[in-house]
């Protein structure tokens, strides 16, 4: 670790790859099949408070974790716990994690390419619903050209990560941000003037109090965390690099604001063209991918704002596979010295290896299950709602209860040279709130439980 520590270039930048980060699939394909799936109104009230009570609060704790100590994950909680002391463990659920999650959302990114190229070609123009659905089904269970685009996603994604920050991130992020917000702006004009719009928006935003149960807490606090980057230490990493003027409160309240703005947006253009189409909202994965194209078809140059649609939304994946990527180069570099090439490589052969087999779930390997699940579904379901949660109320009892409390405050303060009217209740969240909160939605839902259960049904 003798050569300086690469940092971005401005503070936008800091900003831009943090949004980078969090806007992707998580908003536009997770988001609104999660909502669906979880009852619409009720889910989205407790998603946008699960953000800002529990998500806002570990931004902060993972800004701070980075930034004060400018080290991979693992070095990071070596270099600030206390000697003998085994917080470091996390790191290797984070950095296992990060790998997880980039296996399955290469494959979905994939998908996003097949669909920009599709919709140049000509292949989704004048199609009904029915013919949607059986081509995302083709598609997906003619495993080679899933498989194909999840290895072509991977070595592109490579070819940015390999040549380290500024060149990569700070610029991509910069540019495709903004447009993909302007497309979404202009499809969610479109979609509320459809005649199911009134449905739709009462789907979305009026809650049925007895839809909520353990399950949908436990969805939207995965969905939280899955679209904040949340506890795989992303945000430890990408701190790491942040300048010492960066405002870190408010930078991770603009991260949390955007990214809901962006989910809320995803969410205005599918449900009122699921109710105008007659398409139920509990699809799952498949959903966005059988809609979306519907919209465009429907549309006047819809082929034209398909392929700009599908091409931004890889863009937006990218940036967000890099920032996942960036949690293994960076342990890999530092803690097993190897060149940033090689560490590039080996997390990209990894992803490659796992991300097939996440591929193939749709077809070959449809039958493997593991819990019940296939390798797909059991990679979502448990970094999303296990594994990133657990990471969370790590972080966040370490920097609320164990990291020296003035290294905290002046962190959180730049040391003292700005005003944050919401330390306190930062700190307190991350005392109390964010671990009980999470704790008890565990325990309410018998996660574990669930899953040895379901494991002893199938292999009976
Ligand atoms: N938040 C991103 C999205 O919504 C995905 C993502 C990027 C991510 N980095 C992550 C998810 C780290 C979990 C962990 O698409």
């Amino acid at each position: 670790m003798s050569k300086p520590r690469a940092q971005f270039a401005t503070r936008i930048g800091v900003i831009a790859a943090s949004v980078g980060s969090a806007i992707g699939l998580g908003n536009i394909w997770r988001f609104p099949y999660e909502a669906g799936q979880h009852g619409g109104g009720a889910f989205l009230l407790i998603y946008i408070l699960f953000v800002f009570a529990i998500g806002v609060p570990i931004i902060c704790s993972e800004f701070l974790i980075g930034r004060s100590s400018h080290s991979n994950v693992l070095g990071a909680f070596q270099k600030l716990e206390q000697k003998g002391s085994k917080w470091h463990l996390i790191s290797y659920v984070g950095i296992l994690s990060s790998l997880m999650i980039l296996s399955f959302y290469s494959v979905v990114a994939g998908w996003t390419l097949e669909y920009t190229i599709q919709s140049v070609a000509g292949g989704l123009k004048d199609s009904s619903p029915d013919y949607l659905a059986n081509y995302f089904q083709e598609f997906t269970t003619q495993s080679n050209r899933s498989l194909m685009w999840t290895i072509v996603f991977l070595l592109l994604n490579y070819l940015i990560i390999r040549k380290g920050l500024k060149n990569g991130i700070e610029r991509m992020s910069n540019i495709m941000t903004p447009l993909l917000f302007v497309i979404l702006l202009v499809f969610c004009v479109n979609s509320l003037m459809m005649p199911g719009a009134a449905d739709g928006l009462k789907f979305l935003f009026v809650p049925d109090f007895s839809k909520i149960t353990p399950k949908v807490m436990l969805g939207a606090l995965g969905q939280a965390f899955f679209s904040l980057s949340l506890g795989v230490s992303t945000l430890i990493t990408y701190a790491s690099y942040f300048k010492k003027d960066v405002p870190l409160v408010r930078s991770a309240s603009i991260i949390a604001g955007l990214d809901t703005l962006f989910a809320i947006v995803a969410g205005l253009i599918i449900f009122p063209a699921l109710f105008t189409y007659g398409i139920e909202p509990t699809e799952g994965p498949k959903l966005v991918f059988e809609v979306l194209p519907y919209i465009f078809s429907q549309t006047p140059g819809g082929q034209i704002w398909a392929a700009a649609f599908f091409f931004l939304l890889f863009l937006a994946s990218i940036t967000s596979t890099i920032s996942m990527s960036e949690i293994s180069i960076s342990f890999f570099c530092e803690e097993w010295k190897m060149t940033r090439e090689k560490a590039s490589m080996l997390n990209t052969v990894i992803a490659i290896v796992f991300g097939s087999l996440c591929a193939l779930s749709f077809g070959a390997a449809a039958d493997w299950k593991i819990f019940g699940m296939t390798v797909f579904d059991l990679f979502n379901f448990t970094t999303a709602n296990l594994l990133m949660p657990v990471c969370g109320i790590v972080f966040a009892i370490f920097a609320g209860w164990f990291m020296d409390k003035k290294l905290v405050r002046s962190q959180l303060t730049n040391d003292e040279t700005l005003k944050v009217r919401t330390y306190k209740s930062i700190v307190f969240s991350l005392r109390y709130i964010a671990p009980l909160a999470i704790l008890s939605i565990f325990l309410y839902q018998h996660i574990l439980l669930d899953l040895v259960f379901l494991f002893f049904s199938q292999n009976q």
